[in-house]
């Protein structure tokens, strides 16, 4: 409902319209409106009242990450076509987690911040208000859960092709961050509920720094957002190229069994392969050379003696050679 109300108040475009019109055309009554138009303008819509004349949206919003922004311009299959809005959350794969039972293969939570944002490996991930996209998307493909980490890498190689599209110069390092200028502009969670020989669902995690300027003394040598970086683009173009590649390569894997686009945006995008790079597993670092990552999605790797093994993916943290790439 508080969709239909902002999309009239969107029609209207910037006159006024009275709460008793708006109830009529969608059959509540004018408290229901008010109350629809109060959540509006907490979730940042600038929405003028004024007695006896009604409401009027003073500045069509093109930045708040609400469904009919970010829907409006693209048509995808199933992915972003329900997406649950928050203006604040504890963490979105929390929340994602906890109704992805009832809630449809595609189903996107997105928040304006996060106030418990997490990590991998247990670490806190900074989610200021309208800095970044923190979004997690439930997905329910019919997989075997050992087949799901690939999904990890279909994400990352859909935000740097996204990025790509918009003109940013971004890379991937395997497998979970994408980079620009050698600093990190984005992580990925992916979480899993699965049986034995089935997945119930996963919730991927995406947390894309877009207009951060202030990082915490702890990140600041190694994370970046893509404004800091001297892009200046909006969170909802950023979102809007992404749901569109990763459909893509989604549909690719799991319907077709065809991973060559994600595989072909991994290597020719690769921060790492070529390079001299240190894995880190138990406090045990070992410096090694990145040879290539493999048809199954496995980084390929060469120790000082010249022996070659692969890794999968979440088996070892990955360290550059000369700083985090
Ligand atoms: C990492 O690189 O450590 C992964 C970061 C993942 C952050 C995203 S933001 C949206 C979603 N909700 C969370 O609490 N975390 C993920």
């Amino acid at each position: 409902m508080r969709e239909k109300v902002i999309n009239i108040l969107l029609d209207n475009s910037l006159g006024f319209i009275s709460g008793e019109e708006i109830s009529k055309q969608l059959g509540i009554s004018r408290t229901a409106v008010w109350k629809h138009v109060k959540a509006l303008k907490e979730q940042g819509y600038d929405i003028e009242s004024v007695n006896r004349k009604g409401y009027r949206l003073k500045e069509i919003p093109n930045d708040i990450l609400s469904k009919e922004n970010i829907m409006h311009e693209i048509k995808t299959e199933f992915i972003g076509k329900d997406i649950i809005h928050f203006d604040s959350i504890d963490s979105t794969n929390n929340y994602a987690k906890s109704v992805s039972i009832d809630k449809k293969n595609g189903t996107i939570i997105i928040s304006e911040e996060q106030v418990n944002g997490r990590g991998r490996l247990g670490r806190q991930w900074h989610s200021k208000k309208y800095d970044g996209i923190w979004m997690s998307i439930i997905l329910k493909p019919d997989i075997l859960p050992m087949d799901a980490p690939f999904i990890t890498l279909i994400a990352g190689a859909s935000i740097v092709k996204a990025l790509n599209n918009l003109g940013i110069d971004a890379s991937i390092k395997w497998p979970n961050d994408v980079i620009i200028n050698g600093k990190k502009v984005c992580g990925i969670l992916t979480e899993l509920s699965a049986e034995i020989e089935r997945v119930n669902y996963i919730v991927l995690g995406i947390g894309i720094n877009v207009k951060t300027l202030d990082f915490s003394e702890d990140i600041v040598n190694i994370a970046t957002s893509i404004q800091k970086e001297g892009y200046n683009i909006s969170r909802v173009e950023v979102i809007r190229s992404f749901i569109l590649e990763f459909e893509k390569n989604y549909i690719d894997y799991i319907y077709h069994n065809d991973k060559s686009k994600t595989l072909d945006i991994c290597r020719k995008h690769s921060a790492i392969i070529g390079h001299n790079i240190y894995t880190i597993k138990n406090d045990k670092k070992e410096k090694v050379k990145c040879i290539d990552i493999n048809q199954d999605g496995n980084l390929v790797i060469e120790d000082e003696k010249g022996n070659r093994k692969e890794i999968i993916s979440g088996e070892v943290s990955i360290r550059g050679e000369h700083g985090y790439v």
